[in-house]
């Protein structure tokens, strides 16, 4: 759980300190007052990213060297440090610097916007990482044998193009098949809990790449080629709602509905497995809903994890318990 923070020089923010209620916090103010910037700062310190950006530099605010953001959890202090010019990016735990993939498995944050929708909307490759975020803040172990894949497969892809021996890449093959085997073990186990936790009528079915195929079976048409044709990258899931395919037969909100009976599960998932509650950022949460919706799905996920959201309006959060951070338009900011 996170108590507090405090951020500084992170893109409109200068210094803001925040408490955190244990269940729903709300951040509310105008548009461009600063709040998906405080969600990025928290997710940061949680994984070292933005959720919006790859350019890091992009955050410190202008005419800054760094910033910094600060967070007192249950589990100890979070430091994440950014500066320029060296772009050097540091997270501490209890004043001891930390690998960032131990961070994220300890404090796990999950933002959720709209463009978290492609998760179920878009194209498979969204799903694919998705589940890869869940797998990897669960178990550390799931991080290592998806590292380890990766470099692998950069390695045969390089070795492709450059036409070496059979045998050479065979031995890549080797290390692949040894990574897939824990990766698919992990990604079935995933799907086959999350669906006992499902509601009636929601499933997610797990469609490993080449399953009964050994690697090597593939390298004659790969070498011609010069790609990769089977591997645990090229796995795939699918959302079915009603037994039917959620991204081709659903409706924008049952396709909304879906991800957050998943999300909720996930968190529920964590109880279960690690007896915590993740943090859960929402971004324009109330934007897209009624509220009728909007009123029942954050009950759903208010039971499962620690909430905080932005809002333009807090009003409609009144009948929830909460803590209220209110943020100023930047003109009234600047007066
Ligand atoms: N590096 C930066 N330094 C200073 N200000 C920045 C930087 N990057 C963006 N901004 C400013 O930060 C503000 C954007 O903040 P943010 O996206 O957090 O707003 P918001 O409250 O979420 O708005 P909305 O309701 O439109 O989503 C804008 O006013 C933008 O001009
Ligand atoms: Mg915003």
């Amino acid at each position: 759980m996170i108590r507090n923070c405090r951020i500084r020089n992170f893109r409109i923010l200068t210094e803001k300190e925040i408490q955190f209620d244990p269940n729903l916090t709300v951040i509310s103010g105008p548009n461009g007052s600063g709040k998906t910037s405080i969600l990025e700062a928290i997710y940061f310190a949680g994984c070292g990213r933005s959720f919006r950006t790859r350019n890091v530099q992009q955050l410190i605010m202008f005419s800054k060297l760094w910033f910094r953001v600060e967070i007192d959890t249950d589990n100890g202090h979070l430091d994440a440090r950014y500066r320029l010019p060296e772009k050097q990016k540091e997270i501490f735990l209890n004043e001891e610097r930390e690998k960032i993939a131990a961070i994220s498995t300890q404090f796990p944050f999950f933002i959720l916007n709209q463009k978290s929708l492609d998760v179920v909307r878009a194209g498979r490759r969204n799903t694919y990482l998705f589940f890869n975020k869940v797998l990897s803040r669960l178990f550390p172990a799931y991080i290592q044998a998806l590292s380890g894949y990766r470099t692998a497969l950069n390695n045969k892809r390089l070795l492709l193009k450059k036409m070496v021996r059979n045998d050479i890449i065979q031995a890549w093959n080797r290390v692949l098949e040894e990574h897939r085997m824990k990766l698919t073990k992990q990604r079935k186990w995933l799907t086959s809990v999350l669906n006992k936790l499902l509601p009636e009528g929601v499933e997610i079915e797990y469609l490993p790449s080449q399953p009964d195929k050994s690697l090597d079976s593939f390298l004659l048409v790969e070498q011609e080629k010069q790609i990769v044709l089977a591997g645990s990258h090229l796995d795939r899931y699918r959302f079915l709602r009603q037994g039917k395919d959620v991204r081709e037969f659903s409706s924008s909100g049952q396709q909304k509905k879906v991800f957050f009976d998943v999300i909720t599960t996930v968190g529920h998932l964590f109880h279960q497995q690690r007896g915590i509650k993740p943090v859960l950022l929402l971004d324009d949460f109330d934007s897209e809903f009624d509220k009728t919706n909007m009123v029942r799905n954050l009950d759903l996920v208010m039971g499962q994890f620690q909430v905080v959201l932005t809002t333009t309006d807090h009003q409609r959060f009144s009948r929830f318990q909460h803590q209220l951070v209110q943020l100023k338009s930047e003109e009234r900011r600047n007066n």
